[in-house]
């Protein structure tokens, strides 16, 4: 499939977008300054916090999972069996416990993932949400695939 181009420029902070590539969602999100913190801090309670299993893009190779730290880019594709999770920014949810930071929870199993896609441990999925082949054609566009 051909390559997409995204405009980030009118993202807020916190706030995701999907866009279609090769007939998957694909997610942007725009992380606040807490939300980078937050990743940093996670590494215990992850599978694979620094997403060294799986085939990834080397810029995903890192505690943000990203190429500029507040921007994340995703496939919104469960890696347990394909369901599309739910963003829940929300910190300390309270139907999912004080300790949440903020991340995707999956509607089929429960698996959570946190703002970087990187998956929990003691869930259905062990793999990290896959990040797809992408750049910055300008400091607003991004281009995927
Ligand atoms: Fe997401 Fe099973 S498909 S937890």
């Amino acid at each position: 499939g051909a390559p997409i181009q995204v405009d980030i420029s009118k993202l807020e902070l916190g706030q995701q977008m999907t866009v279609e590539w090769q007939g998957q969602p694909v997610w942007v999100v725009k992380r606040t300054p807490q939300n980078l913190t937050d990743l940093a801090s996670l590494t215990a309670q992850l599978v694979d916090p620094s997403s060294q299993k799986d085939q990834q893009p080397s810029y995903a190779q890192n505690a943000y999972r990203s190429i500029k730290p507040e921007i994340s880019v995703l496939i919104g594709i469960c890696t347990h069996l394909g369901c599309s999770p739910t963003y829940r920014p929300d910190r300390a949810a309270k139907d999912l416990d004080a300790s949440w930071k903020g991340g995707f929870v999956c509607p089929c199993h429960g698996s959570r993932f946190d703002l970087a896609g990187r998956a929990y441990k003691h869930y259905p999925a062990q793999a990290n949400l896959i990040v797809p082949p992408y750049f910055y054609k300008t400091d607003t566009v991004i281009e995927i695939g």
